[in-house]
């Protein structure tokens, strides 16, 4: 610490705060900050709890995280399947119907994450302004928006979304969203609110990392933030104002997703569930997928990560994966249940994050580590599962509902989302009795588009498209022929 530093009142208390935990070069710079930057800097180490980032980085953990499960008492868990007899699926025509209702009713709101920095990815900006759509590059945000707006149209009743945004990227976000003009939909029904972050550290002598002279290294603290952020944001106050009484979730990357499905709203409901999740079969045994497991009569999610080598592959006796109760990220939440667990009383546990964020060395220099140097702790929303009193495990066909987008190349990268979407676009098609061009492998050759306002599935494509032509190899569907705006449902 230099001693140019005046020992004013404010400095001491910092100091004060920060020496117990052998923070104090924190206060480095202090002598060269100015007034704003002084205040900024006291804002952060004020905010920050430093006794349990301390207690973190000596390895405290929460009992409830799934890293302590004892194996031997692990259980694949109960799965609704899809149904495949005539009885199962009139439950699902009964369930979809309880779905529709609440739609209609006004019981739905949905939330999506999208405060991740997506550094796989190395996109510049937020992961949901990634262009995916396969022709004319709709944002993964307009995906999205367009389902919502096409949701409320259908139901003839407004459904409330909220987003979630981290510091960094939620100017951005809000920016992008008012550039587009929300993409059709009303500004008031979209309410945009931020999680909460965590100091990054070395991970080598535990010591915060510095952004700037004047800056902690803060990142978002993972998308179990999201519990937290919105009992703080008065979200809860709002849902519970509205009359909302089941929250649909989901994660930005993944274009398939069918927001607010009516059927598993309706599975949702008709079980009581507390929370229910979305899961798919894994596609091999080392896809980056968390797994659902039962143990000793609660849910939890072990992350590819966290999973021993021995259960990753063990297989059933019918050939498929023990246990393969893959996450998509997708769940139904009841607000009831959200109000519970957003009580500070319940705490989620923390998860040790090992990743590269760039730092200020002790000669002020900006330094891009090459290699993964700090530490960082994140909640995860599916760490709220163990305290559910009543899950419900609904297992779908990953070509319909889950493509994430995750890296720039190779798996879960553009290149295979949009080959997922085209796909799918391809089989609505087919299913409402298109022809559509496929090769010998029977692989569609074409690119395929079409806007959620113009169909969510196979059933809108009946009877509202009357013929498609393909264009140079390429099908859009972005304008509901002869329909405008006013005249649709
Ligand atoms: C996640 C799940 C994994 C699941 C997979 C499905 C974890 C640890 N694992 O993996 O079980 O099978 O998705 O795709 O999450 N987010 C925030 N704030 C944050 C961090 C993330 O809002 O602080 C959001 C992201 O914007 C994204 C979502 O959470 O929408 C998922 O984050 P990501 O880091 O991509 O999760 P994965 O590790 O890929």
């Amino acid at each position: 610490m230099t001693s140019a530093i005046l020992p004013d009142g404010l400095y001491q208390r910092l100091r004060e705060r920060l020496e117990p935990f052998g923070q104090e070069h924190v206060l480095r710079w202090w002598s060269e900050l100015d007034e704003v930057q002084r205040a900024e800097l006291a804002a952060e180490v004020e905010r920050c709890d430093w006794a349990e980032l301390d207690r973190l980085f000596r390895g405290g953990q929460n009992a409830t995280c799934a890293t302590v499960l004892d194996w031997q008492q692990v259980q694949p868990p109960k799965l609704l399947r899809l149904a495949n007899t005539f009885e199962a699926w009139e439950l699902e025509q009964k369930a979809r119907a309880v779905g529709e209702e609440a739609l209609r009713n006004g019981q739905v709101a949905v939330a999506l994450v999208a405060g991740g920095h997506g550094s796989r990815l190395g996109h510049e900006g937020p992961k949901g302004t990634f262009p995916i759509g396969p022709i004319i590059q709709r944002s993964l945000f307009q995906l999205h928006a367009e389902k919502v707006l096409a949701l409320s149209r259908r139901y003839r009743a407004p459904l409330p979304w909220y987003i979630m945004t981290s510091p960094d990227n939620d100017a951005p976000t809000r920016r992008f969203f008012a550039e587009h003009n929300y993409f059709g939909l009303e500004p008031q029904q979209v309410t945009f609110f931020t999680q909460g972050t965590m100091p990054a550290l070395d991970k080598g002598t535990g010591r915060v990392l510095m952004r700037s002279k004047w800056q902690l290294a803060l990142s978002p603290n993972g998308h179990g933030g999201f519990i937290p952020a919105i009992r703080a944001a008065g979200i809860i106050r709002d849902w519970q104002r509205r009359g909302v009484r089941w929250v649909f979730y989901f994660q930005v990357d993944n274009p398939l997703v069918r927001v607010a499905d009516p059927l598993f709203l309706g599975q949702h409901i008709s079980h009581g569930a507390d929370v229910s999740v979305k899961v798919v079969p894994r596609q091999h045994a080392e896809e980056k997928v968390g797994l659902i497991v039962y143990y000793r009569g609660q849910h939890y999610l072990v992350e590819y990560s966290e999973i021993p080598a021995e259960y990753q592959y063990r297989k059933n006796p019918a050939g498929g994966f023990w246990l393969d109760a893959g996450n998509t990220g997708i769940h139904i939440f009841s607000v009831a249940f959200l109000e519970r667990v957003s009580r500070p009383e319940t705490r989620l546990p923390y998860h040790r994050v090992i990743k590269k964020v760039a730092y200020i060395n002790e000669w002020g220099e900006c330094v891009e580590p090459q290699l993964p140097n700090a530490v960082k702790w994140e909640l995860f929303i599916f760490d709220a599962l163990p305290l559910a009193d009543r899950v419900l495990v609904v297992q779908t066909d990953r070509a319909e509902e889950f493509a994430p987008l995750k890296n720039a190349v190779g798996e879960d990268s553009p290149e295979t989302v949009r080959a997922a979407l085209i796909r799918l676009y391809a089989r609505w098609l087919e299913q409402a009795g298109f022809q559509v061009p496929r090769d010998a492998k029977g692989q569609v050759p074409v690119s395929i588009e079409i806007s959620p306002l113009v169909a969510l599935d196979a059933g809108d494509l009946r009877g509202r498209v009357e013929e498609i032509d393909e264009i140079n190899g390429q099908l859009l569907l972005d304008r509901v022929p002869n329909e405008t705006e006013a005249e649709s449902p």
